[in-house]
């Protein structure tokens, strides 16, 4: 990784990494370039998108086409050296959460063929999200569930818009406190260990440069130290527009009359408040924010091919 010693980087040596912030605002780019990033620099990586997202194979070529990718049991889906993607399925999940519980296959089968989600989540409400996030957890242990199945030294988890991914993130506490004792309880109390845990789990935030993105990251920021109990570790600024023009050259370009086409000098100056405006809210973004706050640039294309997501994961690890 350029520019990078693996030893320095502290997001390197945590179990789970937590990417969250508004709707659009790069939560799947910034976790497909950091898991490409961490592949890259030696970890076994897993990125892990929850709820009905299936955004990452396509992203690396495995899109539409390809059967191994929509087929129900298509889990750790293979992208590359050191590199897989998943999306959680809560009602698998809870399947194979039981089969470590009970003591024989055939009840397992039987709670399944049951219609066990139903019962299970009318009795326990959040019971699908505690699912979910047991088994992004789960993913990164040395002794995984399936016997066979091999451990990720980090998982790199493309979380809902910040107020869902908080929600879910709490549910392990929720669980924990309100079990107390019991299968359920101990489980759930490991996996809020580790969400709380800043040596084991990182948080990252992403944003806009604009007022009101700047201002719901200060208030997430607030939200994850109240109820996840620990600090956010980085806020990615992201698709930041460059400040092309310097001072000099747009005096010269208002001294320029009619040599200068009023097309372009009208081009220039809305760049310019654009510019001015983002680096303001990045400003108070930094003056007002307990994390470190790391820039991405804007990229100009449609939509960013793989190549380009690498580089901003490599440009976003190399500025952490
Ligand atoms: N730095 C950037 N420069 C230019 N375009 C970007 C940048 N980052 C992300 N994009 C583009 O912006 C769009 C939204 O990005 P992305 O899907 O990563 O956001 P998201 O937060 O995951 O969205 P959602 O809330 O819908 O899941 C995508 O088309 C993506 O390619
Ligand atoms: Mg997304």
């Amino acid at each position: 990784m350029p520019g990078v010693s693996p030893t320095a980087n502290p997001l390197l040596h945590r179990e789970l990494i937590f990417v969250t912030g508004k709707g659009g605002v790069g939560k799947t780019t910034v976790a497909a370039g950091l898991g490409m990033a961490l592949a890259a620099a030696g970890r076994r990586t897993i990125v892990c998108e929850v709820g009905a997202q299936r955004r990452l194979p396509a992203l690396f070529g495995h899109g539409a086409g390809a059967p191994q990718d929509h087929a129900p049991d298509a889990r750790e889906v293979h992208l590359g050296e050191r590199l897989w993607a998943t999306s959680i399925d809560p009602n698998r999940a809870l399947r194979e959460w039981l089969a470590t519980q009970l003591p024989s296959k055939s009840l397992v089968e039987l709670l399944t063929r049951s219609n066990l989600f139903q019962y299970f989540t009318a009795a326990a409400p959040g019971a699908r999200e505690l699912v979910t996030v047991t088994k992004v957890w789960e993913l990164a242990q040395a002794k995984r569930w399936e016997k066979r199945a091999q451990p990720y030294d980090v998982v790199v988890v493309d979380l809902p818009a910040s107020g869902h991914g908080v929600g879910l993130l709490r549910t392990a506490r929720t669980f924990a406190d309100v079990a107390r004792v019991g299968p359920i309880a101990s489980q759930a109390g490991r996996v809020r260990d580790t969400i709380e845990d800043p040596s084991r789990s990182a948080f990252v935030a992403v944003a806009l440069p604009g007022e009101l993105p700047v201002t719901e990251t200060l208030e997430l920021e607030d939200r994850v130290q109240r109820e996840l109990r620990r600090p956010v570790d980085a806020i990615v600024v992201n698709a930041l527009l460059p400040r092309r023009w310097a001072a000099a050259d747009l005096e010269a370009l208002e001294a320029g009359g009619d040599a200068v086409p009023a097309q372009a000098r009208r081009a220039a100056r809305s760049e310019t408040a654009r510019t001015k405006a983002q680096q303001a809210q990045l400003g108070r973004l930094r003056r007002e924010a307990l994390a470190p706050v790391v820039t991405l640039p804007f990229v100009p294309a449609p939509t960013l091919a793989r190549e380009q997501v690498a580089a901003l994961g490599d440009e976003l690890v190399g500025k952490l």
